[in-house]
């Protein structure tokens, strides 16, 4: 009995342990800020996050993935192209994160927004993998109107 009990104690100091994800961290959902904080039409990096938070023209939210569908690399925002250039293989998405140019095939993953008492969050936790963009992705403030993306 004392020998199960000694390699126990061994074996609990050994083994690895998850890590607790912390608030703010990868993995975790993310406090973005008042929706007033994002204007219309911007793109705005959340590095610890590994995402971008996208404010379409017509007011809605998309958390898009950095990470290229392609074969993984980071994907920064191209502010004056207003759109993501692959720096890899130069496959492009726009705002929604759609494919805009080859080799990449599939859109930009999503992130789930929620907005909650004006204060935009996300879910890092989860990825959400898709085809292309679809109206329905978009997560609108109470205030603002589904129009022209
Ligand atoms: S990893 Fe982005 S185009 Fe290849």
């Amino acid at each position: 009995m004392a020998l199960v009990e000694i390699v126990w104690v061994v074996f609990s100091f050994v083994r690895p342990r998850k890590q607790a994800v912390k608030t703010g961290d990868f993995g975790a959902r993310m406090t973005c800020g008042p929706v007033e904080g994002f204007k219309k039409t911007s793109v705005t990096a959340f590095a610890r996050g590994h995402f971008y938070l996208c404010r379409l023209a017509d007011g809605g939210f998309l958390a898009l993935s950095r990470q290229c569908t392609h074969l993984g690399c980071t994907v920064p925002w191209d502010d004056e192209k207003k759109k993501f250039i692959c720096p890899c293989h130069a496959s492009a998405f726009d705002i929604t994160g759609n494919v805009l140019s080859a080799p990449a095939t599939r859109a930009l993953d999503l992130f789930a927004v929620d907005i909650e008492n004006n204060v935009v969050r996300v879910d890092t936790g989860h990825r959400i993998k898709r085809g292309g963009f679809r109206l329905e992705q978009v997560v609108y403030p109470s205030t603002d109107s589904k129009k022209d993306v």
